[in-house]
């Protein structure tokens, strides 16, 4: 996770307050031991997206506490999805939102809206449309995080060869020539 995002997560009480009970639970501490993008770990990739939909939904006057929960309990699926495991059935992209969900409800009282947003997350990947606006948000704050946690490690490593930087040298030039 990024260092400045990491701050503003430290300091906002207000989001920090809504999810205490999520971020120091067992369970959800497990999410730190599995990758999720790359460098990226589940936990982080959950914070990012929670914290984002709580910012949105809140400068939206929409549910910003069902945003941020259900952000932070997207991804709970508690294993390593580049690993295939003979006791799981179905591909993970279709699956996890349910599991996630299922693993969540164990742990805590979720709302209507909070599991749908979960179960839901993966659309337009799983076909049904979420219910709500804040479901809606979460499967585009959920793509880009993936999106950016992905690109960053992608072009730190096309950067570490030699071809690629000559070749993004030299792009560069000509663009800045016109
Ligand atoms: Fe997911
Ligand atoms: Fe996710």
């Amino acid at each position: 996770m990024k260092e400045y995002l990491k701050n503003l997560i430290n300091n906002d009480t207000e989001f920090l307050n809504l999810i205490n009970d999520l971020i120091t639970n067992d369970t959800v501490l497990q999410m730190k031991n599995f990758r999720q993008h790359y460098e990226t770990t589940c936990f982080d990739h959950c914070l990012t997206v929670s914290y984002y939909c709580y910012l949105i939904c809140k400068k939206y006057n929409l549910d910003y506490k069902s945003a941020a929960r259900a952000g932070m309990l997207h991804d709970l699926f508690l294993y390593d999805w580049r690993i295939r495991q003979p006791d799981r059935k179905g591909l993970h992209a279709f699956t996890h939102g349910k599991t996630a969900c299922q693993n969540a409800c164990k742990l805590f009282n979720l709302n209507s809206k909070e599991k749908d947003m979960i179960i839901k997350h993966m659309w337009p990947v799983t076909p049904i449309f979420p219910s709500s606006l804040e479901g809606l948000i979460l499967t585009f704050v959920d793509k880009y995080s993936a999106l950016s946690e992905s690109f960053d490690i992608l072009k730190s490593r096309l950067f570490m060869k030699r071809t690629f930087r000559y070749t993004y040298a030299l792009l560069s030039l000509i663009i800045l020539k016109f």
